[in-house]
């Protein structure tokens, strides 16, 4: 499917996806630059969309790493899973089942990478998403999120150690990076 198409999903269903545009690859950048790629065994990512940030983590990754992508969106599910490359694995479910995939796997992941539109997701959920992914990078990880709103810093602040906030002009709309740690 073409970018265009795949643009008007994004636009079509944005009650779930809350985005109007995919993001830049200036924000995928600053995003990502909170990953310590070299060391990182385990990455999650949180809402793959039409994958302009997991082909960015893919070609970051060392070459014995795992990356396991959530995203509930059936269009961009099949653009993920033609990715071809053993390190991914794509989960078509919402990021609520984070703990059981964890599970499956090396129980803490070194990093998660998420563009999940929190501010749509009801508050209960987005709680519960919140502590799953706490739990999720144990005490050495990092969770890394790309939003809109400032809000959702207030929230970090509850779930996480510390939670570091950046900020860039270049993308549509301009979007906040936060990165969160629990140490
Ligand atoms: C803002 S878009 C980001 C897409 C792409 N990663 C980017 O940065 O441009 C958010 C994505 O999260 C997906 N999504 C929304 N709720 C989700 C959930 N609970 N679990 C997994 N993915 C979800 C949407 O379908 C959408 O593809």
């Amino acid at each position: 499917m073409q970018n265009n198409n795949l643009t008007k999903e994004l636009f079509s269903n944005i009650k779930t996806t809350g985005a109007l545009t995919f993001s830049s690859s200036f924000l995928v950048d600053k995003m990502l630059s909170q990953v310590d790629f070299s060391n990182a065994k385990f990455l999650v990512e949180l809402g793959g969309g039409n994958g302009v940030i997991t082909h960015q983590i893919l070609k970051r990754m060392r070459p014995d790493a795992k990356l396991v992508v959530f995203e509930v969106n059936k269009t961009f599910c099949d653009i993920l899973d033609r990715i071809n490359d053993p390190r991914i694995q794509v989960v078509c479910d919402s990021a609520e089942i984070l703990p059981d995939v964890l599970a499956q796997n090396a129980g803490a992941a070194d990093a998660i990478i998420s563009s999940l539109p929190f501010s749509l997701i009801p508050k209960p959920v987005r709680i519960n998403i919140y502590k799953a992914c706490a739990n999720g990078i144990g005490e050495k990880g990092t969770f890394v999120q790309i939003a809109y709103s400032i809000f959702l810093r207030g929230e970090f602040k509850q779930h996480f150690g510390k939670v570091k906030t950046g900020f860039t002009l270049l993308n549509l709309p301009p979007a906040f990076v936060y990165t969160c740690i629990n140490q």
